[in-house]
């Protein structure tokens, strides 16, 4: 008896301390040697966001804040579109904010308003005449931007990656649920031409089963750490991890229907030393420590036992790659360094020929980009992507229909750079992936672009 009470005492001593915590954004412990986050209740009133309408809006009226290098070339393509006015533009420098009035000008619009300064987000968005708040600020302002946007009845686009931590991913679910306003992260990569080609051979089956799909963000970025303005570089000496995940998820999380039907349960991550990002931070910050490692990799299993790899490298001196690779047990498809199609019944051995990958890329493009592509290559932004990413947008706002990148997308693809981080600051140990739908994952079945009727 006395044995048994020891015994007892014993286990209850070894559940309690397995439950250890972990330094997290949010509230962590290891369980059963998985690493698990607390799922946050959600307030009263607040409901799923999943599919969410709102009425249509005819005329789209934009606020851009932050004018950079990427805030730039987004008020440049708006100028194209139609259905669209430019309201207000919004930037720590006056300068910015002037070059980008005078893109408007220019072309004989109407000049939009101008803020200048740290807090001046704040009066873009309190005005009553903006439908859409475009952030392109650092990855640090995205979530206060964007949560005050929504909080004042604003629909929100946001630069990659939507958010940085855990916590912050939240805010945006819970923001979006709660004011019932659409938050996109704006992940271009999802409308490159292959990638969208491929999604659609994917829905047809063309590859039966995909079991195996990876992505990168692999870009030589050194020319890029040369300012001291390089938020960039700080941001990467500070966080271990993988810090830009969506270019190389976005896309292939589309194929395997994540959050439509699968979910990813848990991450493993595993980094290299830090080589370049050193010589970086030695070079341009007179700093002898840079957390991130040269190249981090990050392993996803999905519920439905997929397998997701998702790569980082922005130091090497090798060539642009966002790998894009889909594995299936009857094709493949795979993007850099040279666009290949394998099918079975083409002779799965090899890649499919030019012409043959050629007719099935045009076959399974989605028709709007059909009627779009030659004035999306025109406008440009990375080949056209960019433009066809803005379209979308602005063509579900008018028609009131769900948006392609919903909040829980912005959620999954980003929570990518703390989950990753975790795991690697804990001897590689699974991390599992928080279900930002709270239990909704499997509701909906299958991505696809909403059309008017
Ligand atoms: N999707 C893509 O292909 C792609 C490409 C490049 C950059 N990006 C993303 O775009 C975003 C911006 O990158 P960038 O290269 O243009 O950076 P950038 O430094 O050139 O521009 C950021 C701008 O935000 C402004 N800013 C910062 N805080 C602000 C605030 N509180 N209010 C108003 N303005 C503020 C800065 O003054 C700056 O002009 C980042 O999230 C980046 O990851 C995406």
């Amino acid at each position: 008896m006395k044995r048994n009470l020891i015994i007892s005492a014993l286990c209850l001593l070894a559940v309690v301390s397995c439950k250890q915590t972990v330094p997290a954004s949010v509230p962590a412990t290891i369980e059963d040697g998985v690493i698990v986050l607390e799922t946050p209740a959600r307030e009263p009133g607040q409901t799923s966001a999943l599919g969410l309408t709102c009425d249509p809006i005819e005329t789209v009226r934009v606020g851009f804040v932050g004018v950079g290098g990427r805030g730039s070339s987004a008020v440049r393509r708006y100028t194209f579109l139609d259905g669209v006015e430019i309201k207000a533009i919004c930037d720590l420098e006056q300068s910015k904010v002037d070059k980008n009035i005078a893109t408007c000008t220019d072309k004989g619009l109407p000049a939009p308003a101008a803020y200048v300064g740290e807090d001046s987000y704040k009066q873009l968005c309190e005005r009553d005449d903006i439908d859409l708040v475009y952030i392109c600020t650092d990855w640090l302002s995205h979530v206060p931007v964007a949560v005050y946007a929504m909080e004042h009845g604003k629909h929100v686009a946001i630069e990659v990656p939507a958010a940085t931590t855990i916590d912050e991913c939240w805010q945006l679910v819970n923001t979006s649920e709660k004011t019932r306003r659409h938050c996109m992260m704006l992940e271009n990569c999802c409308y490159d031409f292959f990638e969208m080609a491929s999604l659609g051979m994917a829905k047809a089956g063309l590859f039966g089963e995909v079991y195996h799909v990876e992505g990168a963000y692999i870009h030589h970025l050194s020319d890029g750490w040369d300012s001291s303005e390089c938020w960039r570089l700080d941001f990467n000496m500070a966080n271990r991890g993988d810090n830009y995940p969506t270019h190389g998820l976005g896309p292939i999380c589309q194929v395997l229907d994540i959050h439509r039907g699968d979910r990813m349960d848990y991450l493993i991550a595993m980094d290299t030393p830090s080589y370049n990002g050193k010589v970086a931070a030695k070079r341009f910050r007179n700093s002898d420590e840079c957390l991130d490692g040269d190249h981090t990799i990050s392993l996803i299993k999905t519920e439905k036992q997929k397998v997701i790899e998702v790569q980082h490298n922005v130091y090497a001196y090798r060539p642009y790659s966002r790998m894009y690779q889909l594995t299936g047990d009857r094709g493949f498809a795979n993007k850099y360094p040279c666009e290949q199609i394998s099918i079975k019944e083409f002779n799965g051995h090899d890649a499919v020929s030019a012409a043959i990958g050629d007719s099935l890329k045009a076959t399974y493009l989605p028709a709007f980009v059909n009627e779009i592509q030659d004035k999306a290559r025109e406008v440009g932004g990375h080949g056209g992507m960019d433009y066809i990413m803005d379209y979308r947008l602005i063509y579900c706002l008018h028609n009131g229909l769900p948006l392609d990148e919903d909040v829980y997308d912005a959620a999954e693809w980003s929570c990518i750079c703390e989950l990753s981080r975790i795991s690697l600051d804990n001897g590689s140990m699974p991390v599992k992936v928080p279900d930002f739908t709270r239990g909704d994952w499997n509701k909906t079945q299958g991505f696809n672009y909403a059309l008017a009727k």
